[in-house]
């Protein structure tokens, strides 16, 4: 999928409907946060949620008091609606609209979080892409939190094909600069009660 055409359906996405009439809905990231605790960072770290759309991590972030937060989406409609919804707290965070696969990142960070966005990314060049900012992007020594569908899990999301993966299969497509130091099975439960398989894997930025 061309870039334009992702934007136009993302944008189309948030513009229709309400942040619980999603699937990807979640009122509590409680596994990101959990995830997040454990690799140490603080509330100093700065901290990037890639394809953050109008998740609730950024309140969380906030109210745990990170001081450095970045949320980066396609979808300038979805970053409104966190906005709208922070009120004078969204003005802590730093909102970027972008593609992450053309996007040039002009900071580094200590964590990098990506809660169902690199599995939409179905061809090899985008892929390259994203990995080629994640190396630039995630400090040495840094970890990468990124959920996708598990092996067992759905095929589709919003109507798009999806890349499946294992901690096994996203090591290898991320490459050895990246050591999986953890992973956890997850079952996201959807607003209308559907039960989709989760993996969330968790990289050091090794080299
Ligand atoms: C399934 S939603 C998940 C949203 C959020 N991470 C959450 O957990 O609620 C996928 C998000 O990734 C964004 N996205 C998809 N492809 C992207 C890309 N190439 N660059 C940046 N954002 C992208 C979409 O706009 C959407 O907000």
């Amino acid at each position: 999928m061309q870039s334009e055409d992702r934007q136009a359906h993302w944008e189309s996405v948030y513009s229709k409907k309400r942040e619980n009439e999603v699937s990807w809905f979640e009122e509590n990231p409680a596994l990101s946060l959990e995830l997040i605790a454990q690799v140490g960072a603080t509330a100093a770290s700065p901290i990037i949620d890639i394809g953050g759309g109008a998740s609730r991590l950024v309140d969380n972030l906030l109210q745990r008091g990170f001081e450095h937060v970045t949320v980066l989406d396609l979808s300038e409609t979805a970053l409104e609606s966190a906005k709208a919804r922070l009120g004078r707290n969204a003005g802590r965070v730093h909102w970027i609209v972008a593609d992450v696969t053309t996007w040039q990142p002009l900071q580094t960070y200590e964590i990098w979080h990506d809660r169902a966005a690199f599995h939409f990314l179905t061809n090899e060049d985008d892929r390259m892409a994203y990995v080629a900012r994640l190396r630039q992007a995630l400090r040495i020594g840094g970890h990468a939190i990124i959920s996708t569908f598990a092996l067992d899990g759905p095929e589709r999301c919003s109507g798009l094909q999806i890349m499946r993966y294992g901690p096994a299969s996203l090591g290898r497509t991320l490459g050895r600069e990246f050591e999986l130091v953890g992973s956890r099975q997850h079952v996201h439960v959807t607003p209308w009660r559907a039960e989709q398989s989760f993996q969330c894997s968790v990289f050091r930025h090794c080299s």
